[in-house]
């Protein structure tokens, strides 16, 4: 096998060409992901270790939806597993790409509201600080329940995963500083997409879809964010990445007065949350 090869688009996914629109929205950037984060990435990490994907789990075929710069990806493959790595931001997947040169994965430019996984395919099916960028999160948690193997896991990992009676405060009040006069035109192209996605509720749809629930975690502490400029730079990287993309530098005088707003109405709540199990 060429190592170009490695990198054919497998049947199990819509790939998307570079000159084929996935979103409206401007899409993350490599660099700046990678520069500012790697609290995501470690937690993912602890995830998979908590069910022995790094010891005793037998190796076998994984996918990663939303993968971003591909470090998950990478330590899977190193790990003995054959992955298959897809994110609508080309920008991850050409970083991705690199990261893995020589290792036996495919990477693909999908976007996860168009995913076509092959049933039942996969012993390992991770999908980690992505879904509550998804407007309509059913149909994705649809394809990645169902691409479960049987006795294979089922990884998710999110953001905005507070109970639906809390409401959303971090999303309101950042958009009431995106709706200022100062930015709304400069932000009309990339506009806050941050959704909202209640644990019990995917909880409700992953245990009707015939597994067990392994565990759950809320507000899990991500690293990064400790001091005034790490939490400026992970956000930038993380949260503001479409942002990012149309302001420029600018984009950290918008964090600013989106941290200072936050701060004073109490809103700063992420609501990391876990959820692993396995199919029966
Ligand atoms: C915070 S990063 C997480 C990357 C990686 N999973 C990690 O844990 O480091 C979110 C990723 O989701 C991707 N993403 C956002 N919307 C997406 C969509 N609709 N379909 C696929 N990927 C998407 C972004 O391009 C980005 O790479």
């Amino acid at each position: 096998m060429t190592e170009d090869a490695l990198y054919e688009p497998t049947n199990n996914t819509h790939h998307q060409s570079a000159s084929e629109p996935t979103s409206l929205a401007p899409q993350w950037l490599a660099n700046e992901y990678e520069a500012g984060n790697d609290g995501q990435f470690q937690a993912a990490y602890q995830a998979l270790a908590s069910i022995g994907v790094w010891s005793d789990l037998p190796p076998g075929r994984a996918v990663d939806v939303g993968c971003g710069s591909g470090r998950l990806v990478e330590a899977l493959a190193r790990c003995g597993w054959q992955v298959d790595g897809n994110d609508v931001s080309e920008s991850m997947v050409l970083a991705a790409r690199k990261r893995c040169h020589g290792l036996p994965v495919a990477l693909n430019v999908c976007d996860a509201r168009q995913l076509n996984l092959t049933p039942r395919h996969y012993e390992l099916v991770t999908t980690c600080w992505m879904i509550h960028w998804l407007e309509d999160v059913l149909p994705t948690l649809q394809q990645l329940t169902n691409a479960v193997a049987p006795g294979g896991h089922l990884v998710l990992q999110w953001s905005c995963g507070q109970p639906r009676a809390q409401g959303f405060a971090l999303r309101d009040t950042l958009q009431e500083v995106f709706d200022r006069p100062a930015w709304r035109n400069r932000l009309k192209d990339a506009p806050l997409a941050m959704y909202h996605h209640p644990l019990d509720e995917v909880l409700q749809f992953v245990s009707h879809a015939n597994f067990d629930i392994i565990s759950t975690r809320e507000n899990i502490v991500v690293g990064g964010g400790e001091n005034p400029q790490s939490l400026r730079r992970a956000l930038r990287s993380a949260a503001f990445a479409a942002q990012t993309v149309v302001l420029g530098d600018d984009v950290d005088l918008l964090i600013d007065e989106c941290l200072q707003l936050l701060v004073e109405r109490q809103a700063l709540q992420v609501a990391n949350t876990e959820l692993i199990a396995r199919l029966k």
